[in-house]
């Protein structure tokens, strides 16, 4: 498995917070069966600056102690980009990073709105050839009220990815609600953990596509697993399943035969 979105990165931001904290994530996500990590530190969210430079430095030294330790585990670069109205700017200026090298960017939004600028800002990406991904969409105030906001940035050009803890309750009733809501819609390209700790957020990548094949079929399962393979390969995504995911009333028929 592939997991796009993390915070492994050691004593940059609110994920791992020294090299041990780093290696207990990194084994963690061995024992579930990841083998590919793209580090998505904080960028620009008024806490946390990991500029490009910085972070392909400690994403090079980390695969090295991988090497080292015999873990058998890939870390590729990235950043969580906070929306903010110098992005194209930091771009040109070279502080952006893609997701493992390719055209797919990870965008983070505010938690309680969609700022206005983000339509126009999506054009400006796509016609620079790059495909922006709304990170954790499930988590923003806005979508949750009105999830066609969210079909609409699809609509121009964005992608979205929800994340494990989301689908499997970690972030409340509500939340958990809009992200099988927003993947049964077909609005999720990728699933992905948003991991920080190991104890306290861990991966749950395994369990997580474990739930989605039990309550959206097999074909979705795929289609998330292989979509993250395309951002790895930089190749564009799959089509959607043409299976309709199960819908929840036939879930909830199910699970009463067999109570
Ligand atoms: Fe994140």
């Amino acid at each position: 498995m592939i997991d796009i979105h993390t915070h492994i990165l050691p004593g940059v931001d609110d994920g791992a917070a020294n090299w041990n904290d780093a290696m207990n994530m990194a084994r963690a996500a061995v024992a579930e069966g990841i083998t590919t990590i793209i580090a998505t530190p904080h960028h620009a969210n008024g806490r946390y600056t990991n500029t490009a430079s910085g972070v392909v430095e400690h994403v090079s030294h980390m695969n090295e102690q991988f090497k080292v330790m015999g873990v058998p585990l890939t870390i590729r670069s990235g950043q969580e980009i906070r929306l903010h109205r110098d992005l194209l700017d930091a771009w040109f200026r070279k502080e952006l990073l893609p997701l493992a090298e390719s055209r797919y960017v990870l965008i983070e939004l505010p938690s309680s709105s969609i700022p206005k600028e983000l339509v126009e800002l999506i054009h400006e990406l796509n016609i620079m050839q790059l495909k922006p991904i709304i990170a954790h969409p499930e988590r923003n105030a806005e979508i949750v009220r009105y999830p066609d906001r969210l079909a609409q940035l699809i609509e121009v050009g964005a992608y979205a990815q929800v994340t494990t803890h989301s689908l499997l309750g970690g972030f409340g009733r509500q939340i958990e609600k809009t992200a099988w809501l927003l993947c049964r819609r077909g609005l999720i390209h990728i699933v992905s953990s948003d991991a920080h700790h190991v104890e306290r957020r861990g991966f749950r990548l395994r369990e997580a596509y474990e739930v989605i094949r039990k309550r959206m079929g097999q074909p979705w399962e795929k289609y998330f697993l292989n979509n993250a393979q395309c951002i790895i390969e930089d190749l564009p995504f799959e089509s959607k399943p043409e299976e309709e995911p199960f819908s929840e009333g036939i879930m909830q028929r199910i699970r009463s035969y067999f109570r």
